[in-house]
């Protein structure tokens, strides 16, 4: 099938790739003529190790990318792949896929066939109806007649994208029958060998809010119990080890540290916890692993500044910038309220990412970035060990050190 994916962010690019790769043509359309051009050339402008590949094997193929919306008209179907960031409130902003639904509604004016539009970026229940009117408006097409919405969420871990898409737990298709068949047709390959869940759209957008907050619970309580056992000398993970061997539990997402980050988790419980209040809703469960979240960052500055007796003036290593290993995204990572609290303190901070220098770089300038950890490990009084990258496994680290990931043998922020 002939599909457009609007939005080259990781999932639309992922999933733009992936859907090359099962058979389909794919076109990407996103804004930045930049990126536009160096898909087409073949230059992958994010760091998916696996993607990589599937772009060498089908740019100027099954796949290519434009910044032209009138590219849609050769498509059958369309992805809407685009963020939905937080507003400073915590709301989520929905500016960035109005305004494309709103230029695909004038596109879409242009094709007298029937055409659908599939959401794939994370948004609250009601939002895909609500980008629905839009499109119809802009495009004069009817709903359930020439026109048809459908909402997909995605469940692709930076990092892992490839392998998530191709290999899927479930897969969440929203929509009519119509809608529901057409995307069974797309992703043909993929339902021989997962679980399917047919779904109204509603449903299908809360799917993805529910399943990233259990999530984020699950991290936010391993950290309140790691926090316990720091204080009565116990190891959190032989704890968790052996709470996640209760298959109603699984042990995944009990790993203690820092806290999580990234681009997702933090949004998408600050908007479903905002969409509670909106219905009158007291957000208990969802304000606690905030709470928690948000105390991680301060307590490993606190049991380092314990270690060193005092940050004012001490140099202070941050090994590991991005929010997790195998990326380069710095976004809303654990790092950043823990550079800001050791700068409050007056710390001098060095900080080294096998990837992330460069985004972190539009974040903090004046502070100093190393390439190599070892030197870095050798220039500082103290540091403070936040990604698990792989490389810091074996670095010796002969310095006062706190882990937010179980990693170096080092004390740990519950451990
Ligand atoms: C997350 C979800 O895992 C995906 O299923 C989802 O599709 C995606 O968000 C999204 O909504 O688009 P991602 O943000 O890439 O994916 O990262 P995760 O691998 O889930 O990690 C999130 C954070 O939790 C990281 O900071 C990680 O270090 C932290 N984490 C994870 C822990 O602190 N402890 C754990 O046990 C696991």
């Amino acid at each position: 099938m002939k599909v457009s994916i609007i939005g080259s962010g990781y999932v639309g690019t992922t999933t733009a790739l992936c859907l090359s790769e099962l058979g389909n043509r794919a076109i990407n359309i996103d804004v930045d003529e930049k990126v536009v051009d160096s898909l087409n050339n073949g230059d992958l402008h994010i760091y998916e190790p696996e993607l990589e590949k599937l772009l060498n094997k089908h740019h100027n193929k099954d796949f290519r990318a434009t910044n032209d919306y009138s590219s849609v008209l050769e498509t059958d179907l369309t992805f809407l792949c685009l963020p939905t960031p937080s507003k400073p409130n915590g709301e989520i902003d929905l500016s960035i896929i109005k305004n494309s639904a709103k230029k695909l509604g004038k596109t879409l004016r242009k094709k007298d066939k029937e055409h659908f539009v599939i959401v794939k970026s994370t948004v609250l229940p009601g939002t895909t109806e609500k980008l629905g009117e839009i499109i119809t408006n802009e495009s004069s097409k009817e709903l359930g007649k020439d026109l048809f919405l459908g909402m997909n969420p995605e469940f692709l871990r930076e990092g892992n994208a490839v392998d998530d898409f191709m290999e899927p737990d479930k897969l969440v298709l929203g929509g009519n029958e119509k809608t529901r068949n057409k995307l069974k047709e797309i992703y043909r390959e993929l339902i021989r060998k997962t679980e399917l869940f047919e779904t109204d759209v509603r449903t299908a957008e809360l799917i993805k809010y529910a399943n990233n907050s259990l999530l984020a619970t699950k991290i936010s309580y391993a950290n309140e119990i790691g926090n316990i056992c720091k204080e009565l000398d116990i190891d959190t993970y032989e704890v968790m080890d052996a709470v996640g061997k209760d298959h109603r539990v699984k042990r995944d997402f009990l790993d203690s540290g820092v806290g999580f980050g990234g681009s997702c988790f933090p949004k998408d419980v600050k908007a479903i916890k905002n969409k509670l209040k909106e219905l009158n809703l007291k957000p208990k469960v969802l304000k606690s692993v905030l709470d928690v979240n948000e105390k991680q960052p301060i307590r490993i500055v606190d049991l380092l500044e314990e270690k060193v007796n005092g940050l004012d003036g001490m140099k202070v290593g941050v090994l590991g910038l991005a929010f997790k290993p195998g990326t380069d995204d710095v976004r809303n990572s654990q790092s950043i309220p823990v550079i800001k609290e050791l700068k409050r303190r007056d710390a001098e901070v060095i900080a080294h990412d096998p990837k992330a220098i460069k985004n972190m770089k539009e974040i903090f300038q004046n502070i100093v970035y190393k390439n190599n950890p070892k030197e870095l490990v050798d220039s500082v009084d103290g540091c403070l060990l936040l990604t698990d990258w792989e490389q810091y496994k074996s670095l010796e680290i002969e310095k006062p050190c706190i882990e937010g990931r179980r990693l170096n043998n080092c004390r740990g922020i519950c451990w």
